[in-house]
């Protein structure tokens, strides 16, 4: 039986670089049969329609799909009415409270010592992002506010994915044979407790009792003690980031931090178009490359598929298929360590064609 994967491109660059990741999951030897099933989405639909992510669309990823991917959408940044994202809709519809995005370096471009091989996992539900805002008029002018939700149940949830996914890094890094910078497996806890003590003070107290009840629950049968937990302010976290990459392996962060710091990651590996993720919750899993759509290069065939490509080959990963997604990324990383054929974010002069035919090249597809 075919594994049904629900394929939304969605807007700008999205269209370009998720047909590459669909052709390169269904050519990659050894992986599952796939049926891609195209379903829209986006903000260009809803120019049209006025629905940016239809009923049917939802209906076809919870009753018939095993997995999905998003390409990317233009979000405009002025409200307008009745839109709202459809990528933040999703994760709310389908309860993908886990944003998982893996930033790894490429050997050869910074000192081996300056290695990036890091996750940061993202809360995805709540935070800033339930969207509560208001504007009143004062006499002294405008005044907007906004409500940050952090809950107990949403902080141990993803606390609980972030020491699961150290736990399966582990094991991956002895597969892939990457001799990681960070032998030990690793949760740091980002947050801004000393400030927000109240909201970042939950989150990293939940956080933090996960490794504890982990042990007293399973009676000490719980692997999490394996993992080692250290916590870093997010200002600073940035700043570490940056200087030491190197000792940072799994990163747990509210949902804006989390955004934030990923982007921030990505400019360390030199390119957002290399930065792959899977919104996962407890029975789905959908990928997603983590740059938007792009409108300054959309349209001119030189967007890089890498990101998506990657995002392919970590839903395989978290739908269980290790294999085929250990070859995905064997492939690219070949592709990447030639630095031959690299579109223009890297500094190169290929297009996103070459880099396809490259990467399934690299694969003996
Ligand atoms: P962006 O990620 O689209 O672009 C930032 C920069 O990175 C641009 O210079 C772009 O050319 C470059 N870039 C991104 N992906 C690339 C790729 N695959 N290959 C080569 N270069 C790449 O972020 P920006 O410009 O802030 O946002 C553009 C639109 O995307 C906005 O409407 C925003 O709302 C939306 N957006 C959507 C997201 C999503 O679908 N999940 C995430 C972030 C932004
Ligand atoms: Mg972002």
């Amino acid at each position: 039986k075919a594994l049904k994967i629900g394929m939304m491109p969605a807007d700008g660059i999205g269209r370009e670089v998720l047909p590459v990741a669909q052709r390169v999951l269904s050519l990659t030897p050894g992986a599952p049969k796939f049926e891609f099933i195209p379903l829209p989405a986006g903000f260009e639909l809803f120019t049209k329609t006025g629905v940016a992510l239809p009923e049917e669309t939802i209906r076809c990823l919870k009753e018939e799909c095993d997995g999905a991917m998003f390409g990317s959408v233009s979000s405009p940044s002025h409200k307008v009415e009745g839109y709202s994202s459809p990528i933040v809709q999703l994760r709310k519809n389908l309860d993908l409270y886990a944003n998982i995005r893996p930033v790894v370096g490429v050997r050869g471009t910074r000192d081996e010592d300056k290695w990036v091989d890091t996750v940061i996992v993202r809360e995805n539900t709540e935070c800033l992002y339930i969207k509560s805002e208001t504007i009143e008029d004062t006499p002294n002018g405008k005044v907007a506010k906004a409500i940050r939700q952090i809950s107990e149940r949403a902080s141990t949830r993803i606390g609980k994915k972030a020491f699961d996914v150290a736990l399966a890094r582990q094991e991956m890094r002895s597969r892939l044979g990457t001799a990681a910078a960070v032998g030990q497996a690793k949760v740091t806890v980002c947050h801004k407790a000393n400030v927000l003590s109240t909201t970042d003070g939950l989150f990293r107290e939940s956080v933090r009792a996960v490794k504890e009840n982990d042990s007293i629950s399973k009676g000490g049968a719980g692997r999490y003690h394996e993992v080692e937990m250290d916590e870093q302010i997010v200002d600073s976290m940035v700043y570490r980031l940056f200087r030491e990459p190197e000792v940072f392996d799994v990163v747990v962060a509210p949902n804006l931090y989390g955004d934030i710091l990923s982007d921030a990651a990505a400019a360390l590996v030199g390119s957002l178009g290399l930065v792959s993720s899977v919104n996962a919750g407890d029975s789905f899993i959908m990928g997603e490359p983590v740059h938007g759509s792009a409108p300054n290069i959309a349209g001119q065939g030189i967007a890089n598929p890498i990101a998506s490509i990657r995002s392919g080959a970590l839903m395989l990963e978290y739908m269980g298929y290790t294999e085929p997604a250990l070859k995905i990324y064997r492939a690219v990383d070949h592709v990447l360590r030639e630095g031959n054929v690299l579109t223009p974010d890297l500094g190169g002069k290929a297009t996103t064609d070459d880099v396809e035919k490259a990467v399934l090249l690299a694969l003996g597809a």
